[in-house]
C-alpha cells in the first residue's frame, strides 16, 4: 500500500509520513533497533532482530506492492524517526477481516505527536485494505502507548498476566486490544 502525508507537529516541525520502500531498508534496520533498545515493552530486543538491512529492504518493497499491509515511516528533516505498520493475521477465510497494527518512535521524539499520527494513519489504511478489525497488544504498564491507543478508539478485550517476561526477570502483564473498522 502506499501513504503520504505531511503534518505540523506540536513543536511546530514538519513531519512526512509515507510507505516505507526497498531504499530504507538500512535506516528501518537501524530505527528498529534503536526503538527496540530503548524501551523493555517491546517484544524484541535488538538482538533478537530476524532481519538485517537487505531483509528489511524487500520487506518494505513487499509492503509496498502488498493489497493489504504497509509500514509506514515518520521522517524529519530527512531522517527516519518511528514506524508503524499494518499486517493481516492471516489468508485463510476466517480471519482475513483481521489485522495486527504496530507502532515505535525514537525515543528523543516522544510526545509531539509523531505516535497518534502514525497510528490514525495505520487505521485509515486498515479501512482503505477492507479489514474489520484492528488488533494489538501492549504491556500494561506502558500507559503512554495504552491510553493512546483507547483514545483511537480501540477496545480492552484480556489480558495475559505473565504475557512477556523481561530480561529483568520480571513479568510484564499483556493487554489485548481490538477495534471495530
Ligand atoms: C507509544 C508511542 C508510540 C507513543 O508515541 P508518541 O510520539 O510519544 O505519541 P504522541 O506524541 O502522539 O502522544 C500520544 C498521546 O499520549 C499522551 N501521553 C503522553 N505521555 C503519556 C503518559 N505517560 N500517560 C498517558 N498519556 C500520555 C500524549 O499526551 C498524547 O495525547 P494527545 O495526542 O491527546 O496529546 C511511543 O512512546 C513509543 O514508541 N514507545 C516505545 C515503543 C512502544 O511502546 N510502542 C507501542 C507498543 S504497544
Amino acid at each position: 500500500m502506499k501513504y503520504n502525508r505531511v503534518l505540523t507537529l506540536k513543536n511546530g516541525k514538519k513531519a512526512i509520513l509515507r510507505n516505507g520502500d526497498a531504499p530504507d531498508g538500512q535506516e528501518v534496520f537501524e530505527v528498529f533497533n534503536r526503538c527496540h533498545g530503548e524501551t523493555d515493552y517491546l517484544l524484541t530486543y535488538p538482538d533478537e532482530n530476524s532481519f538485517d538491512p537487505d531483509a528489511e529492504a524487500e520487506y518494505l518493497a513487499e509492503k509496498t506492492k502488498s493489497e493489504n499491509g504497509i509500514e509506514i515511516v515518520a521522517e524529519i528533516d530527512g531522517k527516519i524517526v518511528g514506524t508503524a505498520g499494518i499486517s493481516a493475521v492471516g489468508s485463510k477465510f476466517k480471519v482475513r477481516h483481521r489485522a495486527e497494527f504496530g507502532v515505535s518512535v525514537l525515543r528523543e521524539y516522544w510526545g509531539l505527536g509523531l505516535g497518534r499520527a502514525l497510528t490514525e494513519a495505520c487505521i485509515g489504511c486498515a479501512r482503505e485494505a477492507g479489514y474489520e478489525q484492528l488488533e494489538l497488544n501492549a504491556v500494561l504498564e506502558n500507559e503512554r502507548a495504552t491510553s493512546l491507543y483507547r483514545d483511537c478508539g480501540f477496545v480492552e478485550f484480556g489480558r495475559n498476566p505473565r504475557g512477556f517476561k523481561s530480561r529483568t526477570g520480571k513479568y510484564q502483564e499483556v493487554v489485548y486490544m481490538r477495534l471495530e473498522l
